[in-house]
C-alpha cells in the first residue's frame, strides 16, 4: 500500500508513516504528514510525561528527517526558538495548542505576526524566513504533537520575548527507541 496515494485512512500504522517518509522525497512530506491519521494508541509506547517541561520523544532519526512525539502537560509551553535553517510541520495528535509566531524587527524586537488556536489533527508548517515561534498546550489536562524536521535539527534558537536576543541551543531527546540508540 502507498501511504501517500491515500486520504484520511484511519488504521495506518506508525511503521507505514515511516516507510513513507524514507521512501519519499521531502517535497512530497506536508501532502504525508497532513493525510495520515493514526489512532492515538498508537503513539503509546513514545509516550513520556514530566511536571518540568514537555518531553522529546524520539520515534526516528536519520539523515533525511526526525519524527519526535512531544508530551506536553498541562499549561507547558516551548521557548520561542527557530528551526535550524530546516522544515519544520507539526501535526497536533491530541489536544488544543496556541501557536504563536514572531518576526525579529530591524531594531532586533520581536514581534507577533500571528496566533493559531490548533485542535487534534491540525498541522502547521514552519521554516525560518517565515519567522520563529512558540506553542502551548492550552488543554485542560495533556497532548501530544508530532513534530517532522526535515532535515534533522540539533540546535536552534531560544529568542527572549522582551529584547528579541537569542542564545544557541543544543537539542536532546527525553527518549529514543531501543534500535535507534546505537544511531543516535
Ligand atoms: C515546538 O515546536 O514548540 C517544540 C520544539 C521542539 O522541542 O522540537
Amino acid at each position: 500500500m502507498n501511504f501517500t496515494e491515500q486520504n484520511n485512512e484511519t488504521h495506518q500504522s506508525i511503521n507505514e508513516l515511516v516507510t513513507s517518509l524514507i521512501e519519499e522525497d521531502r517535497t512530497k512530506y506536508n501532502r504525508i504528514i497532513r493525510s495520515f491519521n493514526l489512532p492515538i494508541s498508537a503513539f503509546e509506547s513514545y509516550c513520556s510525561w514530566s511536571e518540568e517541561s514537555y518531553t522529546r520523544n524520539c520515534i526516528v532519526e536519520n539523515e533525511k528527517f526526525q519524527l519526535i512525539l512531544l508530551c506536553w502537560g498541562e499549561g507547558q509551553k516551548s521557548p520561542i526558538h527557530d528551526h535550524g535553517g530546516e522544515e519544520c510541520w507539526v501535526k497536533f495528535i491530541q489536544g488544543e495548542f496556541k501557536e504563536t509566531i514572531y518576526k525579529v524587527n530591524s531594531s532586533g524586537e520581536l514581534n507577533t505576526v500571528k496566533t493559531f488556536m490548533a485542535k487534534t489533527d491540525d498541522v502547521s508548517y514552519m521554516i525560518d524566513f517565515m519567522g520563529c515561534h512558540c506553542l502551548e498546550n492550552i488543554s485542560a489536562g495533556k497532548s501530544m504533537s508530532l513534530h517532522l524536521y526535515a532535515k534533522p535539527i540539533h540546535n536552534c534558537n531560544l529568542f527572549d520575548e522582551k529584547s528579541g536576543e537569542s542564545v544557541r541551543k543544543k537539542l536532546s531527546y527525553n527518549t529514543i527507541p531501543e534500535e535507534m540508540t546505537d544511531l543516535i
